[in-house]
């Protein structure tokens, strides 16, 4: 077991589940130090990565976890990877490896490796150890901490799934160098989220450092990583499971970003449809009177500034309704979307009337 613990960036309380986050560059040459120092008895892993991520940067993890004597399991790339079949492959995978309960499943890729691979850990054995170390910047500023799992239906996205924390978060930022700009964006948006719901001074050093993010530089955004998790922890924290009404607001811009990320087949990325999603529960915060017209026209500047369209693609409403009624926030197929109230303040959670939606969504429409 190699030694060396350098210290966490955060830690997420959660008692038994509580686990320590890493975050920096060079942190991915030292997992196998992190896992050891973590779970000494731990045998066996299987790293779950995708093609891309693999070809990158899969010999450094497997290098750094030879202790554990690592199987390297590969998964498409992008969100065609999150399916029952690829979930069942991946646990023939385990079984094929000899993975018992001290095993431990490493995620190394983006959201889509993360929700997969994590899903499949946590039903293996009734769930064996998952190390999250996420690689784009989506999955490092937000869907690496929580325990989400998820796979997605054709019906809607992330229908079936689990809460199963991991047991380290491992975010090498120095990985962050080969992400195309467009992925840069697509995770912005989740820290432009982050920023309007519980952090305005977040949301300003965004708006600021536009161009440094965007330009790659690995000081500003190992930053934006670090105030991003806090935010992120403290819902979870607050609500692991999403039954007190705190993590809920974590959905901003997820209703109608879902649906279009659905409806657009894979055209737009995760992060794109969050920052349209954001954009028309605001609008309709604005016409609801509980959001600052101001408001809206900032978080409206911060999101272009960082190079995301705030307009929805055109999409038909009616299959967009059809969508949002499956969103796991709906009631008796009543929609309910999170509002924001102001900058840097708690968004609540209001039922929409469809037409009141739609005219939203039409408002905000390109084409
Ligand atoms: N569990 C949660 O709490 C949570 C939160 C937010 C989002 N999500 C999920 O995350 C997913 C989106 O994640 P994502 O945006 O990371 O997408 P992704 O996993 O599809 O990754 C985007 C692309 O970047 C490539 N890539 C990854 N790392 C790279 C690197 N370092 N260099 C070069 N290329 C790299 C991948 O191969 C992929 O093609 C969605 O499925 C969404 O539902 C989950
Ligand atoms: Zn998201």
């Amino acid at each position: 077991v190699p030694a060396l613990n350098p210290s966490p960036a955060l830690t997420v309380n959660l008692g038994e589940r509580g686990y320590p986050v890493y975050v920096g560059p060079r942190v991915l040459e030292g997992l196998g130090a992190l896992v050891g120092a973590h779970a000494p008895d731990a045998m066996g892993c299987v790293v779950v990565t995708s093609e891309s991520v693999g070809r990158l940067y899969g010999g450094l993890a497997a290098d750094s976890l030879r202790w554990l004597k690592p199987t390297v399991l590969t998964v498409p790339d992008g969100e065609q990877a999150k399916t029952w079949d690829q979930a069942s492959a991946l646990i023939g995978g385990f079984v094929a490896a000899g993975l018992d309960r001290r095993g431990t499943v490493v995620a190394l890729g983006g959201g889509t490796v993360g929700d997969l691979a994590g899903f499949a850990a946590s039903i293996y054995l009734r769930g064996v150890r998952l190390v999250q170390a996420p690689t784009t910047l989506l999955s490092q500023a937000d869907s690496c901490v929580g325990g989400k799992t998820a796979v997605n239906l054709s019906e809607a996205k992330n229908l079936v799934g689990t809460f199963s924390q991991p047991a380290l978060v491992a975010a090498d930022t120095g990985l962050l160098r080969s992400l195309p700009r467009r992925e840069v964006a697509s995770g912005l948006a989740e820290v432009v989220k982050h920023g309007v719901i519980a952090d305005g001074a977040l949301f300003r050093m965004i708006g600021d450092r536009s161009r440094e993010f965007l330009g790659g530089d690995e000081e500003a955004l190992a930053a934006a990583v670090r105030r991003s998790l806090a935010v992120k922890a403290s819902f979870v924290e607050g609500d692991e499971r999403e039954t007190r009404g705190l993590r809920v607001c974590l959905n901003y811009g997820h209703t109608v970003g879902h649906a279009v990320e659905r409806l657009s087949g894979g055209g737009v990325r995760h992060g794109e449809a969050v920052a349209m999603g954001m954009d028309v529960a605001a609008s309709l915060a604005v016409s609801r009177g509980l959001l600052p017209e101001k408001e809206l026209s900032r978080q409206r500047l911060v999101l272009r500034g960082v190079g995301l369209d705030t307009r929805v693609p055109g999409v038909d409403a009616r299959e967009l309704l059809r969508v949002a009624r499956r969103d796991k926030k709906a009631q008796g197929g009543r929609i309910r979307l999170v509002l924001p109230t102001g900058i840097g303040s708690r968004p609540v959670l209001e039922e929409v009337a469809e037409p009141e939606l739609v005219r939203a969504v039409e408002e905000n429409m390109v084409g």
